[in-house]
């Protein structure tokens, strides 16, 4: 199956580290999407350290995921590098939807928590691992071995598609 219908949120993870490499290869992904002019205005912190983990699994109720990751993979968006910056929530979307299929591809287990545009969860993310104002603090891809094999239900619905128009 391709990695598209194979993906799915792990939330539980074994407790063994992610190579260097691997998490490259999810950077790699990452950097390769589509974005507006190609603009590119994305960057990342890569956090492995356990107690910034526990520190960012409890910024809000869904967050919870991140304590038990092998890296917590944090997207930005940076303003000044955005051509159109209007674009910059699409351009990381591509951004991190590329990395949760790299994951996937590597055999690894990959959530995106949810932080832009909700104002009290980037503030949490931006105070605590220095963010400057020029980046928009956009997700936290939660990344590790998978603790259990996931099930994927297909989601093809033919009443959502319209031919010629709606
Ligand atoms: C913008 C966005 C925000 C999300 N935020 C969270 C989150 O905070 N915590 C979480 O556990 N999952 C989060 N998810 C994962 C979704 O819950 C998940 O993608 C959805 O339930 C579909 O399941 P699947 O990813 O297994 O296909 C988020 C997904 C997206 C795209």
């Amino acid at each position: 199956m391709n990695m598209v219908f194979k993906r799915h949120s792990v939330r539980k993870f074994r407790d063994e580290m992610v190579s260097d490499e691997m998490i490259e290869n999810l950077l790699k992904a990452g950097m390769q999407a589509p974005s507006s002019c190609n603009s590119q205005p994305w960057e990342f912190i890569v956090v492995s350290n356990s107690e910034d983990k526990t520190a960012i699994s409890k910024m809000h109720k869904f967050a919870k995921p991140a304590a038990g990751a092998s890296h917590l993979i944090v997207t930005l968006g940076n303003l000044n590098r955005a051509k159109v910056i209007r674009m910059i929530e699409q351009d990381l979307g591509a951004c991190n939807e590329n990395i949760l299929l790299q994951a996937t591809y590597e055999g690894l287990g990959a959530v995106w928590l949810g932080f832009h545009p909700i104002e009290d969860r980037t503030l949490k993310l931006k105070d605590y691992l220095d963010i400057p104002d020029y980046c928009i603090p956009f997700s936290v891809i939660c990344v590790g071995y998978p603790a259990v094999e996931g099930e994927v239900k297909l989601r093809y619905d033919e009443s959502k598609v319209h031919f010629d128009r709606f």
